[in-house]
């Protein structure tokens, strides 16, 4: 079984890292500050969280596919080093929020999506965008691992590598949700900040209509906030 990592532990990263431990799996977490400042989140998540640097954590044990979850702000992407990451499969459930992040002229054109400008900082690494779109709340409160598809809440996954979207959807299952095909990362807009699908606490055949139908962030008037 490949490691798994989770970089970002404010309340997204706090939430995946719950999900992932609560499947007996070993755990990674990182904040920006190190280690030393992780003791009372690892203490709350159990004794399967084991923090580390971000860089230790993008590393992981090293094999090419392993899952490294990034939980962070998108205007802090740009201070991610690329090389620990070489070979991962990166899981950005990250959002552009201007407001927080400030303007990025490509985003708020809708020339590229938050996972185009994540795999462009990350050249080695294979990026799947999903968890991006639910409530850090729902994901402690309303796993439903024993629920039929149609009963759990969505969760779309895109990726511009099938057989990494397909990998994510399977894990994003095992998690208590219902992975919906997100399909490529440039198709990813239908599922950003502000999109038909975002926040939207809805199973995956009304994912799937929000999916369609959004004509993605070049639609979206980005007025300064
Ligand atoms: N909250 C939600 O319900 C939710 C839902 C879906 C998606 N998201 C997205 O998930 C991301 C995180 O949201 P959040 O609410 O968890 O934010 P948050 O509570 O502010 O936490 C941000 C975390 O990112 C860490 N971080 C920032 N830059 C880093 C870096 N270069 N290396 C390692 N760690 C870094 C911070 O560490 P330090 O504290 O040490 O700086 C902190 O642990 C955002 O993009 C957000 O839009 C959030």
């Amino acid at each position: 079984m490949t490691s798994i990592g989770v970089i970002g532990t404010g309340d997204m990263g706090h939430a995946l890292a719950v999900r992932l431990t609560g499947l007996g799996r070993l755990v990674h977490v990182a904040n920006s500050r190190g280690p030393d400042t992780l003791e009372s989140l690892a203490r709350s998540v159990g004794p399967l969280a084991l923090a580390g640097t971000a860089a230790d954590v993008a590393a992981g044990d090293g094999t090419p596919g392993r899952i490294v979850f990034l939980a962070i702000p998108f205007g802090r992407y740009d201070t991610l080093e690329s090389a620990p990451f070489e070979g991962a499969l990166v899981v950005d459930a990250g959002n552009y929020d201007i407001g927080r992040d400030g303007h990025h002229p490509r985003l708020d054109s809708g020339a590229m999506t938050t996972g185009q400008v994540l795999a462009a900082q990350l050249p080695g690494a294979t990026v799947v965008k999903a968890f991006n779109t639910i409530w850090y709340r729902r994901i402690l409160e309303e796993s439903r691992p024993d629920a039929a598809h149609e009963d759990r809440l969505a969760v779309p996954v895109a990726s511009d590598d099938p057989a990494a979207r397909r990998r994510i959807s399977a894990l994003v299952h095992e998690m208590g949700f219902a992975p919906v095909d997100g399909g490529t990362l440039a198709q990813s807009a239908r599922q950003e900040y502000g999109s038909l699908v975002f926040n939207q606490p809805v199973g995956p055949a009304r994912a799937e209509e929000l999916l369609a139908t959004d004509r993605g962030a070049a639609s979206r008037d980005r007025k300064e906030e």
